[in-house]
Parts: C-alpha cells; sequence; structure tokens
C-alpha cells in the first residue's frame, strides 16, 4: 500500500470511545483491527518507521494486552522476535515487576528476566499512550534488564495527558495524535 494511501486508511478508521469505570472513556482499535485493509496499512505505516528510523532491532516487547495486537505482526514483518510485558501474575519462570498508578488504582507488569540481554536494542510497543504511566514501568522493566530502549511506539497519543513527559529521556513516536 503507498503511504499516502496507508496513512488516511488508517486516520479514516473509526476510532469509538467506550465507557470504562463509570467515569472515564477508552478508545476501542477493535474497527481498525476489523477492517484488513486498514489493518494492513497500520502495520506498513509502522514498518516504515521503524526501518526509517533503526538500522537494527532485535526485539519489538509489547504490552499486554492491546499492545500484543500489533506488536507480534509487526516483529515479524521486520523478521524479528517479540518478547510480552504482562499484568502481574501471567508470566511462568523468574520476573521482574514494576508497578504503576491507573485512572481507578494500582497495576504491576513483569517482564521475564531473560527476555532480552543486556546491550540488546528493543523497541515497546502498545495501542496507546494515555497518561504513560503504563509505558513508563515498561521502560523501567526493559531497563532494569539492561537492555536498550530505541522507542516507545504508539499508535494512538492523547496529547492533553502529557504522557510523553512521564517518559523523560526514552525516544517516543505515535502515529496518530488526538487532544
Ligand atoms: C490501556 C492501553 C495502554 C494503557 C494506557 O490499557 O492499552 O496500555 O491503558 O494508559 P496510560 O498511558 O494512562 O498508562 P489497559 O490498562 O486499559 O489494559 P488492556 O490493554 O488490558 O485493556
Ligand atoms: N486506557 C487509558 N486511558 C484511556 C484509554 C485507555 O484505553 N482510552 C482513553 N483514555
Amino acid at each position: 500500500v503507498p503511504p499516502q494511501e496507508a496513512a488516511s486508511a488508517a486516520a479514516a478508521a473509526p476510532l469509538p470511545v467506550l465507557p470504562r469505570g463509570g467515569v472515564s472513556a477508552r478508545l476501542d482499535i477493535s474497527p481498525l483491527l476489523k477492517d484488513p485493509v486498514a489493518f494492513r496499512a497500520l502495520i506498513d505505516l509502522l514498518e516504515d518507521h521503524l526501518r526509517a528510523s533503526f538500522p537494527h532491532i532485535d526485539f519489538i516487547a509489547g504490552l499486554d494486552s492491546r499492545g500484543f495486537l500489533i506488536g507480534p505482526p509487526l516483529a515479524q514483518r521486520l523478521g524479528i522476535g517479540f518478547v510480552p510485558i504482562r499484568k502481574k501474575g501471567k508470566l511462568p519462570g523468574p520476573t521482574e515487576s514494576a508497578s504503576y498508578t491507573l485512572e481507578y488504582g494500582k497495576a504491576e507488569l513483569e517482564i521475564q528476566s531473560d527476555a532480552v540481554e543486556p546491550g540488546q536494542k528493543v523497541v515497546i510497543v502498545d495501542d496507546l499512550l494515555a497518561t504513560g504511566g503504563t509505558m513508563r514501568a515498561a521502560c523501567e522493566l526493559v531497563k532494569r534488564l539492561k537492555a536498550e530502549i530505541l522507542e516507545c511506539l504508539v499508535i494512538i497519543e492523547l496529547k492533553l495527558l502529557k504522557g510523553v513527559e512521564k517518559l523523560e529521556s526514552v525516544p517516543f513516536y505515535s502515529l496518530l495524535q488526538y487532544d
């Protein structure tokens, strides 16, 4: 798919807002995944961005759960492996964990201690950056394993929440930005 066409297909996919906890709202990427042309265009755009930005990437790390929908197809396109970063209590074996705050309380993310080697180059992928707490915790885990974070990559950035400030000096890229 040509980049222009891919960009407009991805941008044109509707992003309905669903109720969350009765107080907030949640952006839903299901319509994008359901449309094979838009889904493919999305992976094309992310692949093009990463190929243009980095000569070598060892792994794509994806965040539980919606980063698992984007990370594996992207890793396959790039011919590299995928590493899951999961919510607490799901991964077997020794793990590292990091807690973070959400609108509705606290949560914990985990990575397997042998998931990446020191010095390996990792891109962390998720669907959305809101307050940035989830992505920040993921960065902490990857850094604890002494891997190098090339970039945190999301489809959608909710600009008003300034989540990017939580990532401090870690490079960040979003395909679409909403206020
Ligand atoms: C959503 C989203 C991100 C995170 C962003 O996941 O997929 O991972 O919230 O929020 P933040 O930037 O404020 O931390 P959620 O925790 O709802 O879990 P889910 O993917 O399992 O639905
Ligand atoms: N997670 C966190 N914050 C949000 C979301 C979401 O899915 N959608 C809108 N704000």
